[in-house]
């Protein structure tokens, strides 16, 4: 018997160990709800990990000068404001080991500028946005998906807040863009996407025990994740060596 054990054992360590793949968290939520925060919590308390953060404003549309010319008309909370395509095609490079390049957007000048970002491939990979629970594709790619909730006032208050000191624009224009694209579309593609969140985080990164509760099942699904990724027999060697 203890030959068998041991045949099951040395069979499973023959091979070569398969690539490890990334463990993908897509962190959703209207706008200043507390996306950021969560993602910089998360980053800090996984330190040991290599983690990459990639925000989806980084796949914003470069927009032309003549779009510019009405940019007050330009509906930056809408799905196709984003390149999908390339968000989409840039997780899989990254799922698959590849070193991609993230479009380096400058919310001024609403362009994307020279150069990209150099990200390599890591254990964790948090894709942050507004609308990444949007598209299914992308959705498929997550292996856990958070949407962080805040209330609406909360939320237009700090919009305010950083859009008019932080960024120095004017509060008619910033209540303008928010009545008429940022809270419709909030509502319309934003919103519906929580019901394919995994974990609801009411209160963002203020609530503790939800952050706790999550970092608890990041550890824990990045363990049975490391393990069946590098080891598919692991589990039939412990479960053996313990009758
Ligand atoms: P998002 O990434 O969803 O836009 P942020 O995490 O950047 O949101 O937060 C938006 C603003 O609100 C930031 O200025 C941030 O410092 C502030 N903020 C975030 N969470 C809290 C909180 N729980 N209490 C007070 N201010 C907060
Ligand atoms: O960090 P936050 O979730 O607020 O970022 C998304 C918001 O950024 C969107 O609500 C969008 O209206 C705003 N935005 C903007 N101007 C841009 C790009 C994005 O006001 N050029």
């Amino acid at each position: 018997d203890i030959k068998k054990k041991l045949s099951i054992q040395s069979n499973a360590s023959k091979g070569p160990p398969s690539p490890k793949l990334p463990f993908f968290i897509g962190v959703a939520g209207g706008t200043a709800s507390g996306k950021t925060t969560v993602c910089n919590l998360i980053n800090t308390q996984l330190h040991d990990q290599r983690i990459v953060l990639i925000n989806q404003d980084s796949f914003y549309h470069s927009l032309s000068d003549k779009i510019l010319q009405k940019v007050n008309d330009y509906n930056f909370d809408h799905p196709e404001a984003f390149d999908t395509e390339l968000m989409l095609s840039t997780m899989e490079k990254l799922k698959h080991g590849q070193v991609v390049n993230i479009p380096n957007y400058d919310i001024n000048s609403r362009k994307r500028v020279e150069p990209p970002r150099q990200v390599h491939p890591a254990d964790i990979i948090v894709l942050e946005g507004i609308l990444v629970l949007h598209d299914s594709r992308v959705r498929d790619l997550l292996n856990m998906k958070i949407f962080v909730d805040e209330d609406s006032d909360i939320r237009l208050a700090r919009r305010i807040q950083r859009h008019t000191i932080e960024r120095g624009r004017n509060i008619q224009n910033v209540l303008d863009q928010y009545c008429r694209f940022v809270k419709p579309s909030f509502e319309d593609f934003v919103l519906p996407t929580k019901k394919y969140a995994d974990i609801i985080i009411p209160g963002g990164g203020d609530n503790d025990v939800a952050i706790d509760l999550i970092m608890q099942n990041i550890r824990t699904k990045l363990g049975q994740h490391d393990l069946c990724k590098i080891y598919p027999n692991i589990f039939i060697i412990f479960s053996t060596f313990q009758i």
